[in-house]
């Protein structure tokens, strides 16, 4: 067992959570279900479904949207997340950090310094891995449409700067952080993913 954190990140309705779970199903074939842990964030521990209420439901000061996510990926590193990396086993986690600074960072203009002094006070784990998957806000938003789960946190300007937050991160981080467009079929994005994470592997 190696140990691997991934994260899956982009806009709402960028596929995020289809390709989690198939990546999950890969690595389960390959390595047992045990050896893989499928989790995502907000919400992914055993208090998460209280916190994604209180997330989700409430217009929120940017700063206390800020420290509610913190406290929910804190509980949620805490309970599963390093427990599960220190057995060795390979984490794939739908959004973590790079979503807090494209969201409350370029979304709603917190500093992202500060916010990754705070993940280095809390000691959180970096992942190895990032996929973003990256599509055109106006695709996102037939996606979402389609799925009528139009929510405060989904407003086309909204998604336009988190995006670019996305487009900078994966800039200045592109040994972690890999795009892949989520613009093409379902099939061909995750053999995109497939061939992105068998690279990595090889690599490490
Ligand atoms: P999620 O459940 O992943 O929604 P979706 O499936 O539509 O992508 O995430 C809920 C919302 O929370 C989403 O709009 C992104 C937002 N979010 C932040 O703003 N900051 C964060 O740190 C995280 C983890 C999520």
């Amino acid at each position: 067992m190696i140990g691997l954190f991934i994260t899956f990140e982009g806009i709402d309705g960028s596929g995020k959570s289809t390709h989690a779970v198939k990546l999950y199903e890969h690595f389960s074939h390959k390595f047992g279900r045990n050896g893989v842990l499928l989790t995502w964030e907000p919400g992914g521990w055993s208090g998460g479904d209280l916190m994604r209420e209180l997330l989700l439901h409430h217009e929120w000061r940017p700063w206390s949207e800020f420290f509610l996510f913190m406290a929910d990926r804190y509980e949620h590193v805490s309970e599963k997340i390093q427990p599960a990396l220190s057995e060795g086993r390979i984490v794939i986690c739908e959004r973590y950090t790079d979503s807090t600074l494209a969201y409350q960072g370029w979304g709603k203009g917190l500093p992202i310094e500060e916010m990754e002094r705070l993940f280095s006070l809390l000691a959180l784990p970096q992942p190895d891995l990032t996929i973003w998957l990256d599509v055109p806000v106006e695709k996102a938003m037939e996606r979402i449409k389609s799925r009528k789960v139009l929510d405060r946190l989904e407003e086309e300007n909204f998604l336009y700067k988190v995006r670019n937050g996305y487009e900078e991160l994966f800039l200045t981080n592109s040994e972690r952080i890999k795009r892949v467009s989520s613009e093409v079929s379902e099939e061909e994005v995750f053999l995109e993913i497939l061939k992105v994470v068998g690279v990595f592997m090889d690599e490490s």
